[in-house]
């Protein structure tokens, strides 16, 4: 049996270490990862309006929690550069993979839907940040 979080991940607006707000990223591949990826790696979820509806709402609430666990994109800037750099290597092959963003969430969102350009584009920022982390 899996357990299913009754409340609702709590959402913050305010996250100093936010990745987009304490590294580098480009402005495509910020936008690309706050579609894609951020409402279940950030405090900065946004609760679509099936997260409203039982029983869906606990799928959501487990995804994002399980997903910030995994990597929160709001922590960046406290993490250790070791574990940054696994969180670039493991970005770079789940979007490689198409196993990211989750198979059933482009479905609700349009906007998260990658092309084989925006997934070059993840990649790409991931492979370069991650090799000038250790300069
Ligand atoms: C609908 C929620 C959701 C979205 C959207 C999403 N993820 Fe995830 N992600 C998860 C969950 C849940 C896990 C943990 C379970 C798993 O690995 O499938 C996870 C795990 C991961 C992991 C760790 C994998 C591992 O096994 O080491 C990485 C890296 C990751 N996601 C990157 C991304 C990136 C990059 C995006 C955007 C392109 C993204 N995710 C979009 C929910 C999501």
């Amino acid at each position: 049996m899996q357990a299913y979080p009754v409340e609702r991940p709590a959402v913050s607006m305010d996250n100093p270490n936010d990745l987009i707000k304490s590294a580098e990223v480009p402005g495509d591949v910020a936008q690309l990862l706050r579609s894609a990826c951020y409402d279940c790696h950030s405090n900065e979820t946004v609760y679509p309006w099936y997260s409203y509806v039982a029983p869906v709402k606990w799928l959501v609430y487990r995804d994002t929690e399980e997903g910030r666990k995994e990597l929160n994109f709001s922590d960046w800037g406290a993490m250790k550069k070791m574990d940054q750099a696994t969180a670039l290597d493991d970005i770079s092959s789940e979007v490689e993979e198409g196993d990211m963003p989750m198979k059933i969430y482009p479905l609700m969102h349009p906007d998260a839907k990658l092309s084989d350009e925006d997934r070059q584009k993840i990649m790409d920022w991931a492979d370069a940040t991650m090799e000038t982390l250790f300069d």
